[in-house]
C-alpha cells in the first residue's frame, strides 16, 4: 500500500531520541508522509509541529504505516515496542514491514524476524553508523540484513536517511556488521585519547601534533573528529558512553557465543565501565580521553578552543 497523495510508502517511526527525531524529520523532508510514537511524549512535539502525525502507541503506527522504523535503545527495548502490549506486532497487516535501526544483539534481530514472521509481517536489522551529525544531514551509512525484496521496498526511505546503504546478508548480518563497525570506533577512539594524553606527557604543543599525526599513517576518523574535542573538552553527547559501553557488551557476548578471543575490545569495555563509575554515561563516548588522563595523572587539553568541522560531532 502507499499514501495516495504521496506515492510513496507511509512510514512510521518508534523512538524520538538524538537518533530518531532527526531521521524521521528526513523522511518528511524526503515526501514520505510519517505518523510517529514516543514513550516520553513531549519529545515528540517537534515533528508534530514539522507535519508528523503523532499518536498514542507502537501499534498505532503500525495501523497508518507501511514500513515503521524503530529507534531505541537495546534488544529488550526492540521487543517491548515490537512485541510488547499495544507494540508493532498488535497493528500488523498485510504488508507492513518494520525496521530496526537501534544497535541490538544480531540473535535477538534473528529471533525478532522469525516472531515476526509468525505475527504475518516482514522484518529488516539496519543500524546505523554516522551519529547524531550523520542523522542530522542524512549521510548516516546503513547496514541490512534480510530479504532482498524487503530491503529494495524500503530503498527510497534509506535513501531519504543516509548516503553509504549496504544490503550485508540475511537477518542479523545489519546488526554483526555494525558491531565490528563499534571495536573499531572504540579502539580507534582509545588510541587517539592514548596518543594525546602521552603527546601532553612529553611537553609538546598538542595542537600541532594533533595536526600532524592526522597527516600521516597515525590519522583516523577519530583522530580528524575526536581528536580536536577532547583537546578542547567538549564531552557533549552525541554518541553517548552508556550506548557505546552497552554495544561493546554486545560484542563481548557475541564473542563470548563463539569463542573469540578481543582482547582490545575487552580493554575498551573495562575502561568505559570505569568512566561510568565516575559518573560520564550521558557523555560523549569520547570521553574516554578522561579515563586515560586520570590513569595517568597528565591533562590533556588545549587553551584555545579549536573549532569543531561539521563532521565533529561525537558518533558511532
Ligand atoms: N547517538 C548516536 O550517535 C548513535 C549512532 C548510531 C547508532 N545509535 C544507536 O541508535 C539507538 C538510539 O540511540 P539515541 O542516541 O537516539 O538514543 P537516545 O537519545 O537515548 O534515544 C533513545 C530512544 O529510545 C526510546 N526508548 C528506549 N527504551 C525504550 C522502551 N523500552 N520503550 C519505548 N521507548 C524506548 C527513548 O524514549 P524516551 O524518550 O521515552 O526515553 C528514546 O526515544 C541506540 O541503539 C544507539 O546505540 C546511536
Amino acid at each position: 500500500m502507499t499514501d495516495v497523495a504521496t506515492g510513496r510508502p507511509r512510514v512510521g517511526f518508534c523512538g524520538l531520541g538524538i537518533m530518531g527525531l532527526p531521521m524521521a524529520r528526513n523522511a518528511l523532508r524526503g515526501g514520505f508522509s510519517v505518523t510517529a510514537w514516543n514513550r516520553t511524549a513531549d519529545r515528540a512535539e517537534p515533528l508534530r509541529a514539522e507535519g508528523a502525525a503523532i499518536v498514542q502507541t507502537p501499534a498505532d503506527v503500525a495501523r497508518s504505516s507501511d514500513i515503521v522504523v524503530t529507534m531505541v535503545t537495546s534488544s529488550p527495548d526492540v521487543e517491548a515496542v515490537t512485541f510488547g502490549p499495544d507494540g508493532i506486532a498488535d497493528g500488523a497487516h498485510d504488508g507492513l514491514l518494520a525496521i530496526d535501526m537501534s544497535t541490538i544483539a544480531p540473535a535477538a534481530s534473528r529471533d525478532f524476524a522469525e516472531r515476526a514472521a509468525d505475527r504475518g509481517f516482514a522484518t529488516l536489522d539496519a543500524p546505523v553508523s554516522g551519529g547524531e551529525i550523520g542523522a542530522i544531514e542524512a549521510r548516516l551509512a546503513i547496514m541490512i540484513g534480510g530479504d532482498a525484496g524487503d530491503v529494495n521496498r524500503a530503498m527510497p526511505l534509506f535513501e531519504a536517511l543516509g548516503k553509504t546503504i549496504v544490503h550485508v546478508g540475511g537477518h542479523g548480518a545489519g546488526q554483526a556488521c555494525k558491531l565490528a563497525n563499534q571495536i573499531a570506533v572504540a579502539l580507534n577512539n582509545l588510541g587517539v585519547a592514548e596518543a594525546l594524553v602521552f603527546a601532553a606527557a612529553q611537553g609538546i604543543d598538542l595542537e600541532k601534533a594533533r595536526q600532524v599525526i592526522a597527516g600521516g599513517a597515525g590519522s583516523s576518523w577519530a583522530m580528524h573528529n575526536y581528536a580536536p574535542k577532547m583537546l578542547a573538552g567538549d564531552f557533549a553527547p552525541g554518541f553517548m558512553v552508556d550506548l557505546q559501553q552497552k554495544d561493546l557488551r554486545l560484542v563481548l557476548d557475541a564473542a563470548f557465543s563463539d569463542r573469540l578471543s578481543l582482547p582490545g575490545t575487552g580493554l575498551a569495555h573495562a575502561l568505559y565501565t570505569a568512566l561510568q563509575h565516575d559518573g560520564g554515561g550521558r557523555e560523549g563516548n569520547l570521553a574516554l580521553i578522561k579515563v586515560i588522563e586520570r590513569l595517568s595523572g597528565v591533562e590533556a587539553r588545549v587553551e584555545t578552543l579549536v573549532e569543531p568541522t561539521p563532521q565533529s560531532a561525537d558518533a558511532d
